[in-house]
């Protein structure tokens, strides 16, 4: 636990002054920090649109099911946080780093609640798609309760009580931090029963277009520096892989991870970098940033030691909290219900319940992010690094 943090100016430790930030640590364990009025933070605030990878309670506040029940949460938090993993995700720890508090869930905020520094508008389960889409493409896809469209819908109806006039919401979007997604990841899994790459090559241009939609609304909007992550590497992913349960050894690469599945996370993902570049050159006055999740997260299925996660070809891709063999999931005995199990140290595994990752894997995804090199271009320097 970190109680006093010596952090330098934006311009380094060369420049003279060395900035003393006093921190309280609140007994969750956040830091808050106060920074004088010379050293303003990097960002006013942070705004999030997403799925489970980054719904800090939105879903948790509707459904009283998982993961409002243990183990989730136990790591870190020592209770279920409306988070689908052991502790803090990627965007918690974003927060961190730029001095802002965790976000707020949209759907929970209380009256005379902080917003100013940012609200989390995903919602786990959410699609990138909208409902319509799918019935047209004859989709049977029940995770699409809540879409991309409707957070945009959320932002829109809230932007009035933090902002009032066109300049005073410019102003205070300008030293905002909007990210779009990671969103797409139900749109794909709706299809991956099916097991047809043709399929999943068929919904990529759409999903590509709805967060591009997004997008270019919130620049509308008013944000000006907005984040747009990529997709997984799915193919190492223990759901998919228990799902898909391939008994053909060609299946698989040197790692253990299926070939076609991360092969089509890298055909979307470059479909949506081009998408990107589009946005950038119609909107030169705006800076758009990819997230690398893929690179940032490919890597620890790769060398897990060097990182700290068990190995092993079958070990690597276990997930800790569930039940199932070989890789820990099923989807009818989920984490978080009475017949599943849950390991002893989740800091030593990179998947946390068969979707989602545990802690100590989205603490290494922020930091590939934040400290480089898997965002580009980079953010502005945080005052803080990721512990
Ligand atoms: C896979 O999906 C494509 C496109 O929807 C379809 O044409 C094809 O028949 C499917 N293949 C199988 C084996 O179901
Ligand atoms: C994106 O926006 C365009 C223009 O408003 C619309 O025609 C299209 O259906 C949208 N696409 C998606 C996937 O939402």
């Amino acid at each position: 636990m970190r109680g006093l943090t010596v952090a330098t100016g934006p311009n380094g430790p060369r420049r003279s002054k060395i900035f003393i930030l006093f921190s309280i640590t609140f007994a969750c364990g956040f830091l808050s920090n106060v920074v004088s009025n010379a050293n303003p933070l990097p960002y006013e605030a942070i705004f999030n649109f997403g799925d489970s990878i980054s719904d800090t309670g939105n879903a948790a506040s509707q459904h009283p099911a998982m993961p409002s029940n243990s183990p989730y949460g136990s790591t870190y938090f020592k209770h279920p946080s409306g988070r689908m993993s052991n502790g803090r995700l990627i965007i918690d720890f974003i927060a961190e780093a730029y001095g802002l508090p965790v976000l707020p869930p949209y759907l929970s905020i209380t009256k005379g609640q902080d917003i100013k520094k940012g609200v989390n508008f995903a919602y786990a389960g959410s699609t990138a798609l909208d409902q319509n889409v799918f019935k047209q493409k004859s989709m049977n896809v029940e995770a699409a309760a809540y879409s991309l469209s409707t957070q945009l819908d959320w932002f829109k109806k809230f932007k009035p009580t933090i902002c009032k006039s066109k300049e005073e919401c410019d102003s205070y979007f300008k030293n905002s931090l909007f990210l779009v997604g990671e969103i797409g990841g139900n749109d794909i899994n709706a299809i991956i029963p099916h097991k047809n790459i043709t399929k999943l090559r068929e919904l990529a241009p759409l999903i590509v277009e709805a967060i591009s939609n997004t997008t270019i609304q919130l620049i509308e909007e008013g944000a000006v520096e907005l984040v747009v992550p990529g997709n997984f590497p799915i193919g190492c992913n223990s759901a998919v892989l228990a799902i898909v349960n391939s008994d053909k050894e060609c299946d698989y690469d040197q790692f253990g991870c299926l070939i076609a599945y991360n092969g089509f996370i890298e055909y979307y993902n470059e479909q949506l970098k081009n998408a990107i570049e589009t946005l950038r050159q119609k909107n030169l006055h705006v800076k758009i940033t990819y997230f690398d999740y893929y690179g940032a997260t490919r890597r620890l299925f790769q060398a897990p030691q060097q990182y700290g996660f068990s190995s092993g070809k079958i070990q690597t891709f276990k997930a800790c909290c569930g039940k199932g063999e070989p890789y820990g999931f099923s989807a009818q005995i989920y984490c978080g219900s009475s017949a599943a199990t849950v390991c002893s140290d989740p800091s030593k595994y990179i998947n946390w319940d068969g979707p989602h990752f545990t802690e100590a894997t989205y603490r290494l995804i922020a930091k590939g992010v934040v400290e480089g090199p898997f965002a580009n271009p980079s953010l502005k320097s945080p005052p803080f690094k990721i512990a």
